[in-house]
């Protein structure tokens, strides 16, 4: 019988009904929405099968234990009861990731080495042999998340980041988290077989996660090192199985996918990030500026990531570029539903349209929209 435990799944704030939505549309059930994340209930497997196919989340957590400490001593004699040889090899290495807010703990690297003390403690005890430890992060990671006097431990599986998803090497300027690129594309309206047009496409991470999206390819399968996969109870035929399951359930993505930008080399990136990820060839990328495009006459939708005034450009330039975005919108995307993702509310009112939905996400600590506008044919009524 595998062992099973709470997961929880991080993602972004404002992401996590999206996750959620991921999450049972993967087949699992008995799920919790938390603002930060998912919970749920599985088995290492389930750990590695949501690592392999998530878009949206930051990491999968697996728990350890949970447990009640007032003060460091107890978190260290709790610890030292939890048997952790099960999952750390003797002869591995482990990190230890925290967020701490325990008012006797001033510095949570302090409450990392009394856990770490404990685990070493128990190895010691009973093989005289302990795992190494230190700062690398591309070995077994453990994560603690203690506030007040309630503490949960867990084996990170991820181990780094899979919001990132692998296949960007060239980041350019400004570039979307991957994982808010498939956030903000599963919240629209694209149906993954109609035209996606995106211009000012940088990196092309929203071009990119749109064929990944519509190709069922897993974003998993970019990464060849996550935490689960040094913990003592995986099994490696188990994952190449789940990866070669994934791997036959790609299919041709159906849509046209289009992504321009003014600056050749921004295109040149963006390329390079396409074939890396496998994809260039479902996404036609041209070097244009947004207001000489021509706009393929099937519908589907059109979406812009501006600069917003925080880190490139400034907002007064910026102006004139949201009221030709509106003008596009008006002129050549009858039939489109639009959207433009941005940071900036005020340049945002510049499109001069009626927005249809203003959906919340952050990128990074910058507080965002995505604007959706319905580009009617004619008037509205018709
Ligand atoms: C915020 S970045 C987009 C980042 C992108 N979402 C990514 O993940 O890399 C904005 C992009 O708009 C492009 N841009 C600026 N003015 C433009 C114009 N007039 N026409 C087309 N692209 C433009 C810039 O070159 C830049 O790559």
């Amino acid at each position: 019988m595998e062992k099973k435990a709470n997961i929880f799944v991080i993602c972004a704030p404002e992401i996590s009904s999206i996750l959620h939505k991921e999450i049972k549309t993967l087949g699992f059930s008995n799920t919790k929405e938390h603002r930060l994340g998912v919970q749920l209930f599985g088995s290492l497997s389930d750990c590695m099968y949501l690592n392999l196919q998530l878009r949206t989340a930051n990491k999968v957590l697996w728990e350890v234990s949970k447990l009640y400490a007032a003060n460091p001593d107890q978190l260290y004699n709790k610890a030292i009861n939890i048997a952790w040889e099960e999952e750390i090899n003797i002869d591995g290495y482990f990190n230890i990731d925290s967020f701490v807010k325990n008012d006797t703990i001033t510095d949570s690297r302090f409450a990392n080495l009394k856990l770490k003390d404990a685990i070493v403690d128990r190895f010691m005890k009973a093989h005289k042999k302990r795992p190494d430890t230190g700062p690398e992060k591309d070995k077994t990671r453990i994560y603690m998340h203690w506030v007040e006097t309630e503490c949960i431990l867990y084996y990170d599986t991820s181990g780094g980041v899979i919001a990132k998803h692998g296949y960007r090497k060239i980041p350019g300027s400004a570039p979307m988290l991957e994982s808010l690129a498939a956030a903000v594309i599963m919240v629209s309206k694209w149906d993954c077989k109609s035209p996606f047009i995106n211009p000012m496409c940088g990196s092309g991470t929203l071009a990119i996660e749109a064929a990944l999206l519509a190709s069922n390819t897993a974003p998993g399968l970019f990464r060849d090192n996550f935490g689960f996969m040094h913990l003592a109870s995986y099994q490696e035929t188990q994952w190449n199985e789940m990866c070669e399951r994934a791997q036959k359930q790609i299919k041709p993505c159906e849509a046209k996918i289009y992504a321009s930008d003014i600056s050749e080399e921004a295109i040149k990136n963006a390329k390079f990030n396409a074939e890396e990820a496998r994809m260039n060839k479902y996404i036609e990328f041209t070097v244009s500026d947004f207001r000489q495009l021509d706009i393929a006459k099937e519908p589907g939708i059109i979406i812009l990531n501006p600069e917003y005034g925080e880190r490139l450009g400034y907002e007064d330039e910026l102006v004139g570029i949201y009221k030709e975005i509106g003008d596009l919108f008006k002129q050549k995307c009858q039939g489109y539903t639009g959207y433009v993702f941005t940071g900036n509310r005020i340049l945002g009112k510049n499109i001069g349209l009626r927005t249809k939905r203003k959906i919340p996400f952050y990128n990074g600590s910058i507080e965002c929209r995505l604007l959706e506008y319905e580009l009617y044919r004619g008037t509205r009524k018709e």
